[in-house]
């Protein structure tokens, strides 16, 4: 990158240098021209042929805005309340593999950038730093669960995650078994031995169809979640739901949010869009408890469609990823930065003064 320096105010939107990236999809190019090939195919990369991973994004084009005029946007803000916390700007840090893979200083870069705007970070239970490093930052933090077949390790891990100041846990229930990841076969991925898993002791991300160990239950059920609320006092989130019917029966055991998501089309391909998914969830959780999203955002934009369609906050994914591996803590920070200030901007244009405004009579759906 050709530097970070006056970007740490939310002026995403500035002139960068040129060469510089201007939209958070201009990252991922950026990325792999730094990136070793199988890095670069495990970040980008995604399941089968990789219908979902496209469609992620193709579905949100097919979201138009009927914006208003007349309302005075000036003063407007961009904050959220999310699980009795306040956000700074309506997403937060999706739960994601190995940052170290990227940088050096990998997900406690991130989570540095993270504290520096007051925005969340998701920690992985597939992370490559520790709980209490990621703490240290001083961001406000979440962890992502994994669920063990060794309920002492999975007892251990919310433990420390509480001691830690952790906020919540996102129990990823869409991943037991992994998608095949076609790219990663191709350029024959495997991780680098200088990058660990931080906090689980055999875990092995393998090509094919499985961690390649039999240290994660390779299966979650409605017990798993129900046993992940009896066993940590903080709000526990279910990631990775399209259905409406898992939302309500997450929510009947006890969550306290659903993430409506397709792991980024790393799962089962042909899924259905994540954002084609998320106006059910919401109508069937009918203000129960807020929903979350994530799966192709890419433009503040996106971050105001998930709003309109009735998500509290939004989670963003690769281009952390991407920004780290361009320019690591400055890098990610333009990338957060970028997003923020496009949040404010279609917020401002579409005539809302907060996200709390944004409700469906914001959009028309085209056909195609
Ligand atoms: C992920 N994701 C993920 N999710 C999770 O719950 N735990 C994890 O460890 C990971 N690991 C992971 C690694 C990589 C390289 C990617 C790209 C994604 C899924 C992630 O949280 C999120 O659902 C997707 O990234 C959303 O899709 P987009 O917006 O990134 O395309
Ligand atoms: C992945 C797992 C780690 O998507 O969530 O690669």
């Amino acid at each position: 990158m050709s530097g970070g320096g006056g970007m740490d105010q939310l002026d995403g939107l500035t002139l960068p240098p040129p060469g510089d990236p201007v939209r958070l999809a201009d990252f991922e190019a950026l990325a792999l021209e730094r990136l070793p090939p199988g890095s670069a195919a495990y970040y980008s990369g995604a399941a089968n042929d990789e219908v979902t991973l496209r469609d992620n994004t193709a579905a949100f084009d097919r979201w138009r805005f009927v914006p208003r005029v007349g309302v005075d946007i000036r003063g407007r803000q961009t904050g959220v309340e999310v699980l009795g916390h306040r956000w700074r700007s309506p997403f937060m840090v999706a739960p994601m593999a190995l940052h170290q893979l990227a940088d050096p200083e990998g997900e406690v870069a991130v989570a540095r950038a993270c504290a520096a705007r007051g925005l969340v970070f998701c920690l992985s239970t597939v992370g490559s730093a520790t709980i209490e490093e990621v703490a240290e930052t001083g961001a406000a933090c979440w962890f992502q669960l994994y669920f063990l077949d060794d309920q002492g390790r999975n007892r251990e891990l919310l433990d420390r995650a509480a001691a830690a100041g952790y906020q919540a846990i996102v129990l990823t229930m869409d991943a037991a078994i992994l998608g095949r990841r076609e790219r990663d076969i191709r350029t024959g991925f495997a991780r680098p031995p200088e990058v660990r898993y931080a906090n689980i002791q055999r875990g092995a991300l393998r090509r094919g169809d499985t961690y390649g160990d039999d240290e994660f239950k390779l299966s979650n059920t409605w017990d798993d979640l129900a046993w992940v609320i009896g066993h940590t006092r903080l709000p526990v989130i279910v990631k990775g739901v399209l259905h409406p019917a898992d939302a309500v029966q997450a929510l009947e055991l006890g969550a306290a949010a659903v993430d409506v998501s397709n792991h980024g089309g790393r799962q089962l391909d042909r899924s259905i869009a994540a954002i084609d998914a998320l106006a059910a969830v919401v109508d069937a959780v009918a203000g129960r408890a807020p929903v979350l999203f994530d799966s192709g955002i890419r433009r503040g934009t996106d971050v105001l469609t998930a709003l309109a369609l009735g998500a509290r906050g939004v989670m963003l994914g690769r281009p952390v990823l991407w920004s780290l591996a361009w320019g690591g803590e400055a890098g990610v920070g333009r990338a957060l930065d970028l997003l923020a200030a496009e949040v404010e901007l279609a917020l401002g244009l579409a005539g809302l003064r907060s996200p709390d405004e944004a409700s469906r009579d914001l959009l028309a759906r085209v056909p195609g």
